[in-house]
């Protein structure tokens, strides 16, 4: 089975479209380890029901109820990780993880990258950035992690209109629908050994 470990901070509303999706056959994986930066959120939870492993990891080496992320390699890799989801994870993902993981580490954006993206684009920052901006389409993309943020190469995106809405709200609901979709749909293609990089692009096969 492929496996996965999906990292979370808050909602963790991209987690349960994976885990649907893993129920209905429509994706053929299995959610090992669920990993967040925040002990109270909605994920850890639904791991804990679910009895998927689950951590709170910390920079801290220090921090006694967290695990650092060098004890988290080890558990990772225990387990036989194929592929690290970040779906909604805050935290910068440090330098050791993303150079074990290599091309095996992705995250989901919501908006257009390379637009949009950076340091402190995340959550409504990033969806009020577009509405300012007046542009008529958003939408989620999907890419490689690499060391800096949002800038790994691009795996797939898709695109909404939104030349109608009048407020930012609106891309948010627009654009996470289509996250439900689009991130179990590429995590499907790595299960099927389907994803390929070719002269710095990214192929679906
Ligand atoms: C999503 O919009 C995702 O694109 C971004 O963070 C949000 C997480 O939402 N990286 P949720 O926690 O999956 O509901």
């Amino acid at each position: 089975m492929f496996k996965l470990a999906v990292f979370v901070s808050g909602r963790g509303s991209n987690l349960l479209a994976i885990a649907s999706s893993i129920e209905n056959g429509y994706l053929n994986a299995e959610i090992s380890a669920v990993i967040s930066n925040n002990k109270d959120c909605k994920a850890l939870e639904y791991a804990s029901v679910k009895n998927i492993k689950n951590f709170v990891v910390s920079s801290s080496e220090s921090d006694k109820d967290f695990i650092s992320y060098s004890d988290l390699l080890v558990q990772l890799s225990e387990l036989n990780i194929d592929l690290i989801v970040l779906a909604g994870f805050l935290k910068k993902i440090p330098n050791e993880l993303i150079r074990n993981y290599k091309n095996k580490i992705i995250n989901i954006h919501p908006a257009l990258l390379p637009s949009f993206g950076g340091k402190g684009m995340y959550g409504s920052n990033v969806h009020k950035a577009v509405f300012n901006s007046s542009v008529k389409v958003s939408g989620p993309t999907v890419h490689f992690v690499d060391e800096i943020y949002d800038n790994g190469l691009i795996i797939d995106q898709r695109c909404a209109d939104i030349s109608d809405v009048t407020t930012f709200e609106e891309i948010a609901e627009r654009v996470l629908k289509l996250e439900h979709k689009l991130l179990p749909d590429v995590i499907q293609k790595f299960a099927e050994n389907k994803i390929r990089i070719y002269q710095n692009r990214v192929f679906i096969d």
